[in-house]
């Protein structure tokens, strides 16, 4: 715009003042016209995507104001997938460093394909890149205060120490995995109700793991239970029967009732986030939503009022209750029995509630919900597809908690949360990595930066996809000069994928002999990074792995998760916040 204003605005002064004859009117218009065109084109031109040099792009899209944008909505449209769009480009131009211009007038997007190179930047090349502004504005307008959208800076330092405690063994040992267990059984119990009902026939269980996965965040968080899981299974029990299909195959409706209130409310406010997703004004965009929409107006009321309330009573208990560290029975209880702690060491009043540990409890609930939900309903769709693992899974199982297999009962949450069960971790990593929840980490330049012999200038978005050449399929092959000196350095991430099994779902790959020849589980047997990496790599990590695998030991444990027909057992995914599957059918025999 400012091209137009500065060459506008002297003409303007001019005709004012002085102009008459008309003869010098029409000039003038002429000359004001010819302006407006060169202004015009100027912005055109301006707006224009601007490739960074040497970097392959798509010559169409660099010669249209919407760059790739066009061709990514109509993948899209066919695909229900983003990042698999950003794949095609790195197979098309056949390099492992592309670039699409997503973002009219700003910006390219550098997508990078490449195992090295991209845990090189995550992991070492921290002072080049940061947190990058696509996954800060998801979040920063409901959560202004939570670590997720900062820079790696002092203040977001304070914010990890303020909930490391979280992600102590201590902490999810004897509190969470306690949590997790009761609302697991719930889940159990009510697929045990469809079951029944269904009798043999398949059914959608998407939304079952959805809210399975939120109470059992919930009551980590909160140390309540919001019951939504509960209350559908004590509906579902009190059903004689329901009206099914002759045919076997066809899927079965199951009734349900209403949620919670709350668990509603935060559903609400977490799905608002696909707002700033989909927006070309992301943040403004959110913030207008949050502010003006009376169901997010609403929902935002009850969030609100449940965290004053739980801060509030975790703050009596620990006080005039003179509760101490063994009453601890969440997250929320964590927080405020460390800072009533500390106040009392330092002689000052606590500050129990503040904005910051607000926002990092709710935080805490929606980074956790839908990511571990999103890579259980890949889980239940690999272990239903591969019988062969999950027969062999279930065998490992019965073998480790034998006392439990033969007493027809559930392993108790000790005993797992004790076992190593070297097949377990290779099984959750391969979910980790077909599933492919968080399909791509990104970061920002924040100077100018060389990757691939690139020059990446400063405010650039790296997109780093874990879904393609060198993750899930032959890496594209890279001259080791071009590669940064740390990258160079390491060659203990020189590992690779055999390009002849890469795509396919084999837990082996991540088991291998120590030398007393048993078989364990090697985390870096080969690319995945389904949990980022380096410093701002996921916060919760320990709590997802022992929310899977609590989960994944007891669903097996309690069903033959048993073959669905072809028509509902597709694999193509959908791009919201996560990668999640687009169809999660389950046909269950119940084996306790
Ligand atoms: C299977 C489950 C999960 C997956 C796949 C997952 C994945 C991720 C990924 C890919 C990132 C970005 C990492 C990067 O940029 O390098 C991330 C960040 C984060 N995750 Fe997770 N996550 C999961 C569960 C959780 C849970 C249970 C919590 C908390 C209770 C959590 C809290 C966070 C937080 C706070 C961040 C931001 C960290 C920061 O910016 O410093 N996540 N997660
Ligand atoms: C850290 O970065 C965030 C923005 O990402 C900013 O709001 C905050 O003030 C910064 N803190 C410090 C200590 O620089
Ligand atoms: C990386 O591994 C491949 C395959 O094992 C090998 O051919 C190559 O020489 C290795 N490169 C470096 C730099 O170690």
């Amino acid at each position: 715009m400012s091209h137009f204003t500065t060459e506008f605005l002297p003409i303007m002064n001019g005709y004012n003042g002085k102009m008459e004859s008309s003869s010098s009117l029409s000039w003038i218009v002429g000359f004001l016209l010819l302006t407006v065109a060169l202004g015009c084109f100027l912005i055109y031109r301006s707006l224009l995507p601007k490739p960074i040099a040497g970097i392959p792009y798509n010559h169409d899209a660099a010669n249209r104001l919407l760059g790739d944008v066009p061709e990514a909505m109509q993948h899209i449209k066919e695909t229900e997938e983003m990042m698999t769009f950003l794949t095609t480009q790195i197979e098309r131009h056949n390099t492992p460093i592309v670039q699409v211009f997503m973002r009219p007038g700003g910006k390219p997007w550098v997508i990078l394909s490449d195992f090295r190179e991209s845990q090189d930047i995550l992991v070492r090349r921290t002072r080049e890149f940061d947190r990058s502004d696509f996954f800060g504005d998801l979040f920063i307008s409901v959560l202004p205060a939570n670590q997720v959208h900062m820079r790696t800076n002092d203040t977001w330092r304070a914010h990890r120490r303020l909930m490391a405690d979280t992600m102590s063994t201590a902490f999810l040992n004897k509190v969470a995995a306690q949590q997790i267990y009761g609302s697991a059984l719930e889940i159990v119990g009510m697929w045990r109700e469809k079951a029944r009902l269904a009798d043999g026939r398949p059914f959608q269980v998407y939304k079952d793991v959805f809210r399975g996965a939120l109470d059992v965040i919930w009551a980590v968080t909160f140390g309540s239970e919001v019951g939504t899981t509960r209350n559908q299974r004590k509906y579902l029990s009190e059903l004689k029967g329901i009206e099914v299909s002759t045919d076997v195959d066809a899927p079965v409706d199951l009734p349900m009732i209403q949620n919670p209130e709350a668990f509603e409310a935060i559903m609400t406010l977490g799905e608002s986030c696909e707002i700033p997703m989909k927006s070309p004004f992301p943040r403004l965009h959110h913030a207008m939503a949050l502010r003006f929409y009376p169901r997010y107006v609403s929902a935002r009321k009850v969030v609100d009022r449940l965290l004053t309330d739980g801060l509030r009573s975790a703050w009596v208990k620990f006080t005039q209750q003179g509760a101490s560290e063994g009453e601890v029975r969440s997250a929320l209880d964590l927080m405020v029995e460390r800072e009533v702690v500390m106040a009392k060491k330092a002689e000052r009043k606590p500050a129990y509630d503040t904005q910051d540990i607000r926002d990092e409890l709710l935080g805490f609930l929606f980074a956790g919900h839908e990511t571990t939900s999103t890579t259980l309903t890949w889980g239940l769709k690999f272990i239903t597809t591969k019988r062969d693992v999950q027969q062999k899974l279930r065998g490992v199982l019965q073998a480790e908690f034998q006392r439990a297999h033969v007493a027809r009962v559930n392993p108790t949450v000790e005993e797992i949360v004790t076992a190593d069960i070297p097949y377990l971790d290779a099984v959750i990593e391969e979910i980790h990595r077909c599933g492919g929840t968080a399909s791509s980490n990104v970061r920002v330049a924040t100077e100018d930066a060389v990757v691939l012999g690139h020059l990446i200038p400063k405010g650039t978005s790296v997109f780093m996809l874990c879904n393609g050449p060198g993750y899930k399929s032959r890496p594209i092959a890279i001259d080791e000069s071009k590669r940064s000196k740390t990258s160079q350095e390491n060659v203990r991430d020189n590992v690779s994928w055999d390009p002849n099994n890469a795509n396919d779902f084999l837990p082996e790959r991540w088991l291998v002999a120590n030398e007393k020849g048993h078989l364990v589980f090697e985390p870096r047997a080969g690319p995945n990074q389904p949990f980022g990496a380096g410093p701002r790599g996921c916060f919760g990590r320990k709590l997802a792995s022992l929310e899977l695998k609590l989960l994944v030991i007891l669903f097996v444990w309690s069903f033959d998760l048993q073959p669905t027909p072809p028509a509902l057992s597709s694999f193509a995914g959908h791009d919201g916040m996560t990668h999640s599957p687009q169809q999660c059918f389950l046909r269950l025999k119940p084996l306790l």
